[in-house]
């Protein structure tokens, strides 16, 4: 199996899967998040029996900064915010319903897209450096992958307002303190710490495991919250202020947003 923007490798029946584009601080384009549907549709079929997948980004500052800010000036003009926001949904909806667990070690920014990346995993292990938000704000936009309706389920309704609204960011300390990742450490300690978490689990059940996944996901019920989110970035999509957003982003400047 290979990807362009995804690197696979099996140890000790664990998949060390990298998301490969560092130059951009591994910021999910189109081709990425068609190569994680194919990795976790039937990609990982390849890659035989294994305990889990430890997730996490290429290079020593970004998880995932986000979705790609310069694929966004064509969503501008063709107008498929809407469409693009579901497929990420989608996507992350096959990692969260994945039957093994997939545990994000989270190695600098994790930012929009990419915070949406992480909390879609079952277990977020994040080094010390890691930072975590959802600034689409300041692209006149909203999270379209899931993040308003997952990290509420993390962080209370409180947090999750500030952070969305405000776009501010947030230190791995003060995202262990509020329940958004399971460990905060060095960044040796914190792989291992990850790769312990997949041994355990991997000694258990695997039919219990898979079980385990699958009903701690149906606490949190239907998928109209998402829809509605999907719907809500389709509109803010088709806005000015998102085309400004994104081209201040690519000139970088500030934008001006108008309200319009
Ligand atoms: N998309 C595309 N390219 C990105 C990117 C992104 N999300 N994030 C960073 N890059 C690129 C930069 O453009 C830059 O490329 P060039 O060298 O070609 O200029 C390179 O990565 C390094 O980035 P910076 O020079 O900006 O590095 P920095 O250290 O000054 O800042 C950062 C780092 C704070 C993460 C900053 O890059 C940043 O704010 N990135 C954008 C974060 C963001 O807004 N993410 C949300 C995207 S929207 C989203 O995800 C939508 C959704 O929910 C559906």
């Amino acid at each position: 199996m290979s990807y362009n923007n995804l690197l696979v490798e099996v140890e000790d029946r664990v998949v060390f899967l990298t998301i490969n584009r560092p130059r951009a601080l591994n910021a999910l384009n189109d081709q990425t998040f068609e190569e994680l549907r194919h990795f976790f549709s039937t990609g990982y079929r390849e890659c035989g029996d294994f305990h889990g997948v430890l997730l996490t980004g290429a290079g020593d500052r970004a998880f995932v900064a986000g979705a790609d800010i310069k694929e966004f000036l064509d969503v501008a003009e063709q107008g498929n915010g809407e469409q693009l926001s579901r497929r990420g949904q989608e996507v992350f909806f096959l990692i969260e319903r994945f039957h093994r667990p997939v545990i994000a070690l989270v190695n600098g920014f994790a930012l929009g897209g990419g915070c949406e990346l992480a909390m879609a995993c079952h277990l977020r292990v994040a080094t010390e450096n890691a930072s975590f938000g959802q600034p689409e704000v300041n692209l006149g936009i909203i999270p379209g992958y899931g993040g308003t309706q997952r990290l509420n389920q993390y962080i209370g309704k409180g947090k999750t307002m500030e952070l969305i609204l405000t776009g501010d960011r947030i230190g791995a300390e003060e995202a262990h303190r509020l329940g958004l990742v399971n460990y905060t450490l060095p960044r040796d300690e914190a792989r291992e710490k990850a790769l312990e978490l997949l041994r355990v689990i991997g000694s258990k059940g695997p039919v219990a495991v898979a079980q385990s996944i699958r009903l701690v996901n149906a606490y949190y019920g239907g998928d109209e919250g998402f829809h509605a989110e999907s719907a809500a970035f389709g509109e803010t999509a088709k806005t000015e202020d998102f085309r400004e957003g994104a081209s201040a982003f690519i000139e970088k400047r500030i934008a001006n947003f108008r309200g319009k």
